[in-house]
């Protein structure tokens, strides 16, 4: 830590007014599964499923968020954030997924507005961060076209209840891990495993994204609105032709598959080719990518790592993770490297300069809109001692990613802000509470908040607007 009386000098300033923020997501840390007329999500079947979640884990509590909300939003404003990043639950507002408001469940995240609102700290709400009510899932979940005009008609209701009050939306978070993590490997819930079934499910979640983008835009033509997605540099292993093949392959399924419809308003003629024994994508119909290209005022982006990959091996066994079910319909055999760098306690490779080749991409291919980190951050084995939390090597990761963010703005990326993910330790999906990604911790015992010491450094960033000189 920096002597609070001779702080380093501010040798890399960010723009005036960027908004330095933290991200969060509903059935992460929100609790109160069964409270306030809240009904289950895919996410309360999956982690109630024996085998899906490790040690069993769920969102039942999570951090109690849904009744420490107050101190909560205390917190962020004691560590100076300019924005929060969080996620509307559907199922808490729309408990079967289809018809009227549950008034408890909007009267939540009304009160955390005006919470937020009250402490200076500007709402940035996510429409949808992978809790489908389960009622929707059972009628085929986003396989099925109707789910995306369900989430239309909840976006609606969201906008009527907090739309005089929130000027940042984002529609989806990250829909490449809904549709191939939920529909394709199952790692996520729904679990179900089926290539045709992901793709399916991509093409509607876009879809569902581009109605909500214009029931938004109707209800309030001043709002800014955008979709976040989780992109990664894809590098082949080596410059052989069919390694380059490989890379452009996963590429397309990782990254384009998104970028294109919402961006571009086609889907890239290479991907469907790489589908063709998956999908003829019959499901495509006439409008759908008018639609899905329904212009946008921003674009989010998360950021974690980059993936390194070759060609497949004939006859070798891939990986056990990319073993079929996989999250790679029709390149199922493309085999994934670590090139033996530092590396998270997710097994991330830590990768500061994916962030600026990422940011770069998306502006100077896609788009001259306003960017956003909506996500960036890293979990790791962390020790308390002392009541203390000295997270050096998270720390370390932001202090680079944040580097590379200014090396993008400097490079004339339209970056205008950054979201650390996670303002708290949470329930991390299929890994439970064994991964701890918070800035601050929560002791899952007592629900006690501790900031590590990256919050502390995070809120003298802000406070200064900038990074001291390396
Ligand atoms: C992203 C998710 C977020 C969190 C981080 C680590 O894929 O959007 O909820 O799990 O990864």
């Amino acid at each position: 830590m920096s002597n609070p009386d001779h702080p380093p000098a501010v040798g890399v300033p960010f723009p005036p007014g960027f908004l330095w923020g933290a991200a969060t997501a509903a059935y992460q840390i929100e609790g109160a599964a069964t409270e306030g007329g809240r009904a289950p999500s895919i996410w309360d079947t999956f982690s109630h499923t024996e085998g899906r979640v490790v040690a069993g884990h769920t969102g039942d509590v999570a951090c109690d968020h849904y009744h420490r909300m107050p101190s909560d939003v205390r917190l962020m404003a004691e560590l100076g954030l300019k924005s929060y990043r969080f996620s509307v639950s559907w199922p808490r507002v729309q408990p079967g997924g289809s018809g009227p408001a549950n008034s408890e469940g909007l009267d939540f995240y009304r009160r955390l507005v005006d919470e937020l609102l009250g402490h200076g700290i500007e709402p940035w709400l996510t429409l949808y961060h992978w809790d489908l009510p389960q009622p929707l899932e059972d009628a085929g979940g986003w396989p099925a076209r109707d789910t995306a005009s369900r989430f239309a008609d909840y976006t609606q209701l969201v906008a009527d209840a907090l739309g005089d009050r929130v000027t940042y939306w984002t529609t989806l978070n990250e829909p490449w891990c809904s549709a191939f993590l939920g529909y394709g490997s199952g790692v996520h819930a729904p679990g179900r495993s089926d290539g045709a079934d992901a793709v399916r499910a991509g093409h509607h979640l876009m879809l569902g994204h581009g109605l909500a983008v214009q029931a938004l835009r109707a209800a309030r033509p001043q709002a800014q609105l955008g979709i976040t997605v989780n992109l990664y540099p894809v590098t082949p292993a080596t410059d052989a032709p069919a390694d380059i093949d490989a890379a452009r392959r996963i590429d397309a399924l990782a990254n384009r598959f998104f970028l294109d419809p919402v961006l571009r308003g086609s889907y890239p003629a290479d991907l469907a080719a790489d589908l063709r024994q998956v999908t003829d994508f019959g499901h495509v119909r006439d409008g759908d990518l008018a639609v899905i290209s329904t212009p946008l005022d921003l674009v989010g982006v998360n950021y974690y790592s980059r993936h390194v990959v070759a060609a497949p091996v004939a006859g070798a066994d891939p990986e056990p993770y990319r073993r079929a079910p996989s999250c790679w319909p029709g390149s199922e055999d493309v085999r994934f490297f670590t090139r033996g760098v530092p590396v998270t306690d997710m097994d991330w490779e830590i990768d500061a300069p994916g962030l600026v080749e990422t940011l770069r991409r998306v502006h100077e291919e896609y788009t001259d809109l306003p960017l956003y980190v909506t996500e960036n951050g890293s979990a790791f084995v962390d020790a308390v001692v002392g009541g203390q939390v000295d997270d050096v090597d998270r720390l370390a990761y932001f202090d680079a990613h944040l580097r590379a963010a200014h090396e993008a703005i400097t490079a004339g990326v339209p970056l205008r802000g950054y979201f650390a993910w996670s303002l708290l330790d949470n329930f991390e999906w299929a890994w439970g509470y064994t991964k701890r990604f918070g800035m601050v911790r929560v002791d899952y015992d007592t629900q006690a908040r501790i900031p590590k010491s990256s919050a502390r450094w995070y809120a003298e960033v802000i406070r200064r607007n900038g990074l001291a000189a390396q």
